[in-house]
């Protein structure tokens, strides 16, 4: 059966990376001979100022009913200076689709990459489990005398037990999988809960209360608790102690783009926002970069390894193994672009790294 599949460039490099990322999907799929039905829906920024929607009032349901998978290039741009249409696509479709696990995966790949001191890639490799639909990210709140010396502003974090508990579980499911999988270690896998609940002492002592109450039933899992501030200096200090890390949207949003800096920069950090068993939206964590854009210097393999993330996601573990394995050997090779110390751009990046595949 033919697996379809959204894609969604969006603005700025996502046009240009998603370009790369479908080029890999391609490859693997004539070498392992699967039909992918890819539908490109122009949602984006120029959409949005030509035609004034951001996504169509059947936008959510038809990527839901009519979709194995979405794949997000980037989204944002200076023309739309309140982001409307990356709220409604991005944010819109995490919500409406009710994709609870934002999966960053922060993996390095070669020690040079790695900004921190004599660290290789066995001391970098952990996965954060990011809080997706709630939050601070719900957007209840409101202006009062907006634009006056009087202003208020408030911005309500919302903490449920049922989406605390379902991020947590889904943590210390993964971990049960992760480790069986390093059994040869002899070591149990680690999952470290982060929040601020030595302030915040409404919203977080729900996921202390949530934490507490699961932690009991994985006994072959190690739990430990981090305040939010503690956890960001041991990230820097020594990271090889987590191996899953799971907090709320908004301190998973700040720590994942410091994991991208620990595996050598936003051009190679992948994720996956997911509803186990129901239809899920892949994109690299980088943004749009406008002033990048068109100019063939993005790194396509965040984008990439977001693919592979979602053909994982979709049963195709060797198809995924295969783009994973490519880009790791350009890496390692020191095929790549600039800022990780390669010289080529991004469509050439695409051409090694599908070539190799297809090898
Ligand atoms: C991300 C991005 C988004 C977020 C922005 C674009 C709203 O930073 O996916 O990490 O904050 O979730
Ligand atoms: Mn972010």
């Amino acid at each position: 059966m033919d697996l379809k599949i959204a894609v969604i460039p969006g603005d700025g490099i996502g046009v240009d990376v998603t370009a790369e990322a479908v080029k890999v999907i391609r490859a693997v799929g004539d070498v392992f001979g699967r039909r992918f039905e890819i539908e490109t829906l122009p949602w984006s920024a120029d959409h949005y100022l030509q035609t004034g929607v951001t996504i169509p009032p059947n936008g959510y349901a038809m990527l839901r009913d009519e979709f194995d998978a979405v794949f997000i290039g980037a989204l944002g741009d200076p023309r739309v200076p309140d982001n409307r249409h990356a709220r409604d696509i991005l944010l819109g479709t995490r919500f409406e689709l009710d994709l609870y696990v934002n999966y960053r995966p922060v993996k390095l790949l070669d020690a040079r990459l790695c900004p921190l001191k004599d660290r290789t890639p066995s001391d970098v490799n952990f996965v954060v489990f990011r809080e997706n639909t709630e939050g601070l990210y719900v957007n209840v709140g409101g202006r009062f005398k907006a634009g006056t010396d009087d202003e208020v502003a408030i911005q309500e974090e919302v903490n449920t037990y049922k989406g605390v508990h379902r991020i947590v579980k889904h943590a210390f499911e993964y971990a049960r999988t992760r480790s069986a999988s390093l059994s040869g270690e002899r070591r149990p896998s680690r999952v470290c809960m982060a929040d601020k609940s030595n302030a915040m002492t409404h919203g977080h002592a729900l996921w202390q209360r949530v934490f507490k109450e699961l932690a009991p039933r994985y006994p072959d899992i190690q739990p430990r608790h981090l305040y939010i501030d503690a956890l960001t200096l041991l990230m820097v200090q020594d990271p090889s102690q987590f191996d899953v890390i799971v907090t709320n949207n908004l301190f998973g949003d700040i720590i994942t783009d410091l994991g991208a800096a620990l595996q050598g920069g936003l051009g190679l950090a992948a994720s996956g926002n997911l509803h186990p068993g129901k239809t899920s939206m892949f994109e690299p964590v980088h943004g749009s970069a406008p002033p990048l854009a068109g100019k063939n210097v993005a790194n396509p393999m965040g984008a990439m390894l977001s693919a592979a993330l979602m053909l994982e996601y979709l049963g195709l573990t060797s198809e995924a193994a295969a783009i994973e394995g490519a880009v790791q050997a350009a890496v390692t090779a020191g095929q790549g672009t600039r800022e990780i110390g390669g010289t080529l751009g991004t469509r050439e990046t695409g051409d090694v790294i599908a070539a190799a595949i297809r090898k």
